[in-house]
């Protein structure tokens, strides 16, 4: 089963076809990669041998694998995803990096925590359970995807105040509402119509294009709204804003100041490739 399937896989153009293979079969008989080995001259039963068929050929089709096995890692915790979700990324987890720094040298007591598009919840969850006393509030204009953050929060014990909306004015309200927040982070859409075509078969496909794309005439729109609202937005002084980028947009905004003449600083992440805008109060 698992020769044919990572035959299968390759011919299907997938790089990491064994690993691909290991995981998928193993999934379909509901156990991981090392009782996989373990079971090995066991004999498959027929209902084993169709679940595994179907989850390869979803694969075939270059489904992202997180859809298929319904997880993804981000911060060592698992988040629920399918269809209609962007999956977390790896890159992301910068932010969360960055947010606890943040809030342990500010020692804030109960720091209020904005998420504009939440997407499966990654972020707010994460900060909901990283950061001590965090009130955390995330927004997303996608009922899917916020049916899957709504999922995640129950699953790993984290209470977040979840909203369905326009992110920039769900912002606005809550800030009005509940006063300013001490950190708001966002990954926004932020691909830009010349990185379409680089894009693989699995995200340009199958993951949400609210999720994806920035909008064309204004690739920066995000982080510069979030700069042009930072005066309404975030506690003075103390309070910062984190956003992922694209890699054309940090070139564009290195050195670059926004919103009422904030300096904007960047993060790199792991491959040294600046993935995160800070600016603030
Ligand atoms: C790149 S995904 C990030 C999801 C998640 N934060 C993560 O890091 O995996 C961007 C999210 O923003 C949401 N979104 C797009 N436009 C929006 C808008 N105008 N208002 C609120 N959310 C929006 C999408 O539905 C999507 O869930």
């Amino acid at each position: 089963m698992l020769a044919l399937a990572r035959s299968f896989l390759e011919r299907k153009g997938l790089g990491e076809a064994r690993l691909e293979a290991e995981l998928l079969v193993g999934h379909a008989l509901g156990i991981d990669r090392l009782r996989l080995f373990m079971r090995l001259d066991q004999p498959l039963l027929p209902e084993e041998v169709d679940r595994a068929r179907d989850l390869l050929v979803r694969r075939g089709r270059r489904e992202p694998t997180a859809y298929i096995v319904g997880s993804r890692e981000f911060y060592v915790r698992d988040f629920l995803v399918g269809p209609g979700v962007l999956v977390p990324r790896p890159e992301t987890e910068l932010i969360v990096d960055r947010a606890r720094e943040i809030a342990k040298e500010s020692g804030w007591d109960a720091p209020r925590i904005l998420d504009v598009g939440t997407g499966s919840g990654c972020l707010a969850v994460t900060l909901a359970l990283e950061i001590d006393g965090a009130d955390v509030v995330a927004v997303d204009l996608s009922e899917s995807a916020l049916d899957w953050a709504q999922k995640n929060a129950e699953a790993l014990g984290a209470k977040v105040d979840f909203r369905l909306g326009e992110g920039l004015e769900v912002a606005r309200a809550a800030a009005a509402e509940g006063g300013p927040f001490h950190l708001v982070v966002s990954n926004p859409p932020y691909v830009e119509p010349g990185e379409r075509d680089a894009l693989s078969p699995e995200v340009r496909e199958h993951e949400p294009p609210l999720a994806l794309y920035a909008p064309p005439e204004d690739p920066d729109f995000w982080v510069r709204s979030l700069a042009d609202d930072a005066q309404a937005l975030l506690v003075q002084p103390g309070g910062r804003c984190l956003v992922e980028l694209g890699h054309l947009q940090a070139e564009r905004l290195r050195g670059a100041r926004l919103g009422d003449q904030l300096e904007v600083n960047l993060h790199d992440d792991l491959a040294g490739i600046s993935r995160v805008a800070e600016f603030g109060f």
